[in-house]
This record gives C-alpha cells, sequence and structure tokens, in this order.
C-alpha cells in the first residue's frame, strides 16, 4: 500500500515509544493520526507534543484488551475522518522474567488480553471498514521474541508467536477478498522506550528498584538498539512494499535463521 497524504491511521499504544514514533513518521508524511492509548495522561502528553509538530492528531482513549474500547475507538475514528487507511495494532506490555513454570495465570491472562486479544479486537473492529472501501492495511507490532525463543519470557513470546502466526494468516485472508488489502508484522530487536515503566505503571510487572527508565540497558548483550523512529520508518518501507516480515534490529535475522534452520533440520530429520 502506498502511504499518501490523504490517508488515516490509527494506532494503539500511541502515547509512547514504537506507537508514538510511527504517528512522528506518518504525521510527517501528511497522514491524519488517531493515537490511542489506556494511560490518559500520557496520550494527552504525546497529542500534544504531535499537534506542536504540525500532525492532524485525534485521541482516544482505549484499552485494546477491551473488545467495546476497541470498537468506540472504531466509531470515533469514522466520525473524525470518515476514513481509516492503515491500522497499527501496536499496545503491549511486556511480563516478568521469569521460567514459565513461575510465570502466573494472572500474567498470563494479561499478556493475551492486550497482546493477542488486543490484535484480534483490532481486527474485528477495523476489518470491515477497510473491506468496504477497498483497500487498507494492518501493521501488528510483535517483537523478534516472536520468531525465535527468548527464555524467561514464554507469556512475552508465546503471545508474539501468536501475533507473527494471525498476521501471516489474516494476510491471505484479507488478500482472498482484494489484493489491495494486507497485513504486516513488524518483529523488532531491542527498541529504546520506556516499555518497562509503562508496562510497571500498568501492573504487568515490578522492576527492581534503580531500575532505568529506558531499554537502553539491555542494549549491550542483545546486540544494539533502535530508536523508535527507525523502527517505525523501517516498518513503514515494509508496507509500503507489501511486505508480511519486517524484523529490523541487531541480530534479530540471525536469530531467525537459526531459528527457521533447527525448525527444518528437525522437520526433515523426522521424515527421513
Ligand atoms: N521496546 C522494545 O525493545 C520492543 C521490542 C520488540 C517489540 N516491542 C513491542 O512493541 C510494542 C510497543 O512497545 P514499546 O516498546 O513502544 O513500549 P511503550 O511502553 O513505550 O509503548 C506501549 C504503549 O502501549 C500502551 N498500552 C499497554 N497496554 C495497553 C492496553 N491494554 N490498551 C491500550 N494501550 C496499552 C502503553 O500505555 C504504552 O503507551 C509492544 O507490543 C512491545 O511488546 C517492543
Amino acid at each position: 500500500m502506498r502511504i499518501a497524504n490523504d490517508h488515516v491511521a490509527v494506532i494503539t499504544g500511541g502515547a509512547s515509544g514504537i506507537g508514538h514514533g510511527l504517528a512522528e513518521v506518518l504525521a510527517a508524511r501528511g497522514v491524519r493520526v488517531v493515537i490511542s492509548d489506556v494511560r490518559e495522561e500520557g496520550l494527552a502528553k504525546a497529542r500534544a507534543s504531535l499537534a506542536e509538530a504540525g500532525a492532524e492528531v485525534t485521541a482516544v482513549v482505549a484499552d485494546v484488551a477491551d473488545e467495546a474500547s476497541v470498537r468506540t475507538l472504531a466509531d470515533r475514528t469514522m466520525t473524525a475522518y470518515g476514513r481509516v487507511d492503515l491500522v497499527c495494532n501496536n499496545a503491549g506490555v511486556v511480563s516478568p522474567a521469569a521460567p514459565l513454570w513461575e510465570q502466573t495465570s494472572r500474567t498470563w491472562e494479561l499478556m493475551i488480553g492486550v497482546k493477542v486479544l488486543g490484535v484480534v479486537h483490532g481486527v474485528r473492529a477495523f476489518a470491515p471498514l477497510l473491506i468496504e472501501r477497498g483497500a487498507g492495511h494492518f501493521l501488528n507490532t510483535a517483537s523478534s521474541g516472536g520468531l525465535a525463543p527468548l527464555p524467561d519470557r514464554t507469556p512475552y513470546t508465546t503471545t508474539m508467536h501468536a501475533v507473527v502466526g494471525l498476521t501471516e494468516t489474516l494476510d491471505e485472508e484479507l488478500k482472498r477478498v482484494a489484493p489491495t488489502l494486507g497485513a504486516t508484522v513488524l518483529c523488532p530487536g531491542l527498541v529504546d522506550t520506556p516499555l518497562g515503566r509503562n508496562s510497571e505503571a500498568l501492573g504487568a510487572i515490578r522492576l527492581p528498584p534503580g531500575t532505568p527508565a529506558s531499554m537502553r540497558s539491555m542494549a549491550d548483550n542483545r546486540g544494539g538498539i533502535l530508536s523508535p523512529r527507525e523502527v517505525a520508518e523501517a516498518a513503514l518501507d515494509a508496507v509500503e512494499a507489501g511486505r508480511v516480515h519486517v524484523a529490523p534490529g541487531g541480530g534479530v535475522v540471525e536469530r531467525a535463521r537459526a531459528r527457521v534452520a533447527a525448525l527444518l533440520a528437525d522437520i526433515e530429520g523426522g521424515d527421513a
């Protein structure tokens, strides 16, 4: 899908990090943006900073884990602009660091609610609008943890793998309706955002005292870190190129290649 300056984009988790980066890059291309987030105060600040930079921006408080809330977001988008072209299902939190047998059912419910059902609610609310216009695209944020194992984060990795599989299948389903519809999954490595701090504010994790606000402190042992804008640029290039996957970040391609090679070696060996 070519992104044009009469387009409208909706971004969940738009108050911070990658979502905010997507809003900045899209607005700079003249796209009208609807940013949405569950954190009302953060959303108001993000709206003000985007508007100050010249963006045409609407802010809607919504919880992606709540289907009715996401339907209201779709209604508000149509009331404000009468169309929608790009839907970025991006909101997310991270799970506590622990092996699977120590992860609580509350963590699983939260991660499945936000990351899996959050994307499902976004697709269910917006797909009929894209289909009716005969064009449009979903950009679903997963993670490099959706392409390869990430020990001590199973609720995160599991839900991110789900978003990868969901998006690959969604793209085929949309293409069956019209070749001008599609979906892309974003699987970045480390991105310099306050994901940990926001996840703590939303009750998803408890950070040890003194933990730095950004993800930068984890960068040394994970192959570097990208800015939200770099990730947004890579994601939107992939949307425009009609690619189903995009995985920016140091070491991500290598980890994905190793996982696919191991998978094929196992199943081919199993057949022999
Ligand atoms: N930062 C990284 O290193 C990294 C790497 C790979 C993938 N991701 C994924 O990218 C996405 C965006 O994360 P980020 O790093 O920009 O973090 P962030 O905390 O800066 O942004 C996430 C936003 O989502 C919002 N949010 C959380 N739960 C919500 C809900 N139920 N409803 C609506 N909004 C909600 C938060 O309030 C926050 O503003 C997440 O899904 C995350 O898992 C992040």
